[in-house]
């Protein structure tokens, strides 16, 4: 990698799907300075699933060159994702043992006890929106597609009523929902306290939940789940588990009311739910780019030279619009488009552990909101929707409809 002519991403100014295309045309592997940070970035669905699967690439800290991780800046989404100590940052045997112990917990029997509360809550955030004014812009990524994933994710890790409000409130700043984004750093901090003041009181006060499991299993395999690794776990689970679950949510809802005809044909039953949710984790990916994995020796792909230690950022929503792979309309919404063979939860090993359950939450929400609103229309043109202010997640700000009567 050379240090000049690189492509550079900055959340504050960047056009995801211009930049994206872009990026595509580029190369397969194109030099770029993520957040002031070198890498290369997998820009294309065939080379993004190499990267995903190749030996010599790992997400273990350790192999990145140690003067190009010194240089990157303190604080960013991507220090925070490659400082992380759970499993997502860990490779071979300790990432198997730590991985092992989540199956169950976002297995099918599991979710199919949670479908009825997933239902529950999405009923009652509906009879809250229902009260309102048909007639007055409502925005739906705060109201719905928000409040669903946490109010899951908090029942299913096991968060305790009394310290639900705390932690709506710095999950409400982190997430740059009703909090300033220079607050977050701090913020971030905060609630990482709070969930681990959470779990450890959780220790004494056992239930049906996530937390009760793990500590359950440290007790009987004798601590091979170390408690650091049980807080990182559960922090993660946490924050992945719904913020790109909101952005899922809303980018269906967007593509739905402003692609024309795509929600008759969910309306009319000529497609299913599950193909809008599938079409817009391809089109709209809810993850941007996603840091890193690093060339552990000298390797080649197609065609481009990583030497060791050199970071791969993955490009999430530019593999979702590469024509190679879905052809020269691959950046128009068309529920009618075969199954989709998209990599937006991942692929191989780190394959994403909360797919079945985002899908879940996805499903039942958009079923039950086009539901009970027919006459739900967009309140806003979708090109004036400000983008979220990261690099890792893509979606918009707000998503302001007219529910309608
Ligand atoms: C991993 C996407 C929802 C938990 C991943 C990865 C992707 C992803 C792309 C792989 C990262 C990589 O290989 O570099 C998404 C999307 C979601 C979503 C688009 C929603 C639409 C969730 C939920 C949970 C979750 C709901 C949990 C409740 C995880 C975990 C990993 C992971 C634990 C790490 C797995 C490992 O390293 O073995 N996710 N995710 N995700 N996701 Fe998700």
């Amino acid at each position: 990698m050379t240090e000049d002519s690189r492509f550079v991403l900055d959340p504050a100014t960047h056009d995801l799907h211009g930049d994206n295309a872009k990026l595509r045309e580029a190369g397969p592997l194109v030099p770029v300075t993520a957040e002031g940070v070198p890498a290369w970035a997998a820009t294309r669905h065939a080379t993004l699933l190499t990267v995903l699967t190749h030996p010599s690439l790992s997400r273990e800290l350790r192999h990145w060159s140690p003067d190009a991780r010194d240089r990157m800046p303190p604080g960013t989404a991507i220090d925070r994702i490659v400082t992380d100590t759970s499993l997502l940052n860990a490779e071979g045997e300790v990432h198997r043992r730590l991985r092992a112990p989540l199956a169950a917990a976002f297995g099918a029997r599991r979710l199919e006890r949670l479908r009825p509360r997933i239902e529950a809550l999405t009923a009652n955030l509906i009879d809250r929106l229902a009260e309102r004014p048909p007639d007055e812009p409502v925005d739906l990524r705060l109201e719905f597609a928000y409040p669903l994933p946490r109010e899951v994710i908090s029942e299913l890790i096991g968060i305790p009523a009394a310290h639900q409000d705390e932690l709506h409130r710095l999950t409400d700043a982190v997430a740059q929902v009703g909090g300033s984004p220079d607050d977050t750093p701090d913020l971030r901090k905060a609630l990482l306290d709070l969930l681990d003041q959470i779990i450890d009181e959780r220790r004494d006060t056992p239930g049906e939940d996530l937390i009760t499991d793990l500590f359950a299993l440290r007790e009987q395999d004798g601590g091979r789940l170390s408690e650091d690794e049980l807080f990182a776990t559960i922090e993660l689970l946490f924050i992945a588990g719904h913020v790109t679950t909101v952005n899922l949510i809303t980018n269906a809802i967007g593509a739905l009311l402003n692609v024309p005809g795509q929600l008759d044909l969910l309306r009319s039953g000529q497609c299913p739910v599950s193909a809008a949710v599938e079409e817009t984790l391809r089109w709209d990916s809810p993850i941007a780019y996603f840091p890193m994995r690093y060339a552990v020796r000298d390797i080649e792909i197609d065609g481009v030279h990583l030497h060791a230690g050199e970071p791969v950022l993955a490009c999430f929503a530019a593999a979702g619009r590469d024509p190679d792979q879905y052809g020269d309309d691959a950046g128009r919404f068309d529920l009618t488009r075969p199954p989709s063979t998209h990599l937006s939860f991942g692929h191989g090993p780190h394959f994403c552990l909360g797919a079945p359950l985002a899908r879940l939450e996805a499903e039942v929400a958009l079923t039950a909101l086009f539901e009970a609103f027919p006459q739900i229309k967009a309140a806003a043109p979708a090109e004036e929707l400000a983008p979220l202010d990261t690099l890792l997640g893509n979606s918009t700000r707000s998503m302001p409809v007219l529910l309608g009567p």
